[in-house]
């Protein structure tokens, strides 16, 4: 796991931007594996620069979302689906065909989740998957307790990430119980995996899922086991670790491998 960590959330979302446009113009039919939340919404917009000033095309390229609220359809204006449109695939060129998001409104929920799996495989694997952390250590709504070997399903999502979510409903009340999530073995499949964090709210959960063990009670833990997984972090949210300095130090002598 390489951890990189730089002075501003500006610079930690421009630096995981490079590298998803590295990917896309080395290989313009990838697939990318997104986020929703606060985090990547720096690197969506830097992505969302990238196409309308340099011409980065995302014609060809198919993207699967982690996760859905369940119980929401796509139009209300808490979906996944209305955050990603809204936030990133209306100010871009990718193929409204291609866009894969788990459905909030799917009535056998189990075979919408095997299908969700079948296509991620058909299209021959996520290529980056772009992650955030939840404080209690979710990646996706894979919450403490899930199974490291999860496959696609619907979650409950636990009391802290309902309230850490009330801020984009207006109360508690109105924040959807499950979700529809990648698992946590889903996740793992990537080829590769950039996770991003920022701000100080995130530093204690980031040096238990980078420095603690590997444990379902943290699920981003699991990526210490991800042989492609890069590590974004601002100083904030890279303030409690341990190792801080040693990440630093490969970081400066990077160049001169
Ligand atoms: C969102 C997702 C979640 C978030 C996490 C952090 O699709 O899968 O795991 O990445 O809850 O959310 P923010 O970025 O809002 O702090």
């Amino acid at each position: 796991m390489e951890v990189v960590i730089l002075d501003s959330y500006e610079q930690i979302s421009k630096k995981a931007a490079k590298e998803v446009s590295n990917l896309i113009r080395n290989k313009p039919n990838c697939v990318l594996g997104l986020a929703t939340g606060s985090t990547p919404l720096g690197l969506y917009q830097e992505l969302i620069r990238m196409h309308k000033e340099e011409g980065l095309d995302f014609s060809k390229i198919s993207t699967f979302n982690l996760d859905e609220y369940y119980g929401i359809p796509p139009a209300h204006p808490q979906s996944y689906y209305a955050f990603m449109h809204e936030n990133f695939f209306n100010h871009i060129n990718v193929q409204p065909e291609r866009i894969y998001l788990p459905s909030g409104t799917a009535t056998d929920v189990n075979a919408f989740c095997q299908w969700y799996e079948e296509e991620i495989k058909r299209l021959g694997g996520i290529d980056l998957q772009i992650l955030g952390i939840g404080r209690d250590g979710h990646i996706a709504f894979n919450e403490p307790g899930s199974a490291l070997g999860s496959r696609t399903r619907i979650k409950t999502l636990t009391r802290e990430t309902v309230e850490d979510n009330a801020r984009f409903f207006g109360s508690v009340e109105d924040v959807p119980r499950y979700a529809i999530t990648m698992g946590v073995g889903t996740i793992q499949e990537a080829k590769q995996i950039i996770l991003i964090a920022s701000g100080e709210n995130k530093a204690e959960i980031i040096a238990k899922a980078i420095e603690g063990p590997v444990t379902a009670q943290v699920t981003g833990s699991v990526l210490q086991l991800h042989a492609q997984t890069v590590v974004y972090l601002d100083e904030a949210a890279a303030s409690k670790l341990e190792r801080y300095d040693y990440y630093k130090w490969v970081f400066e002598n990077k160049p001169k491998l």
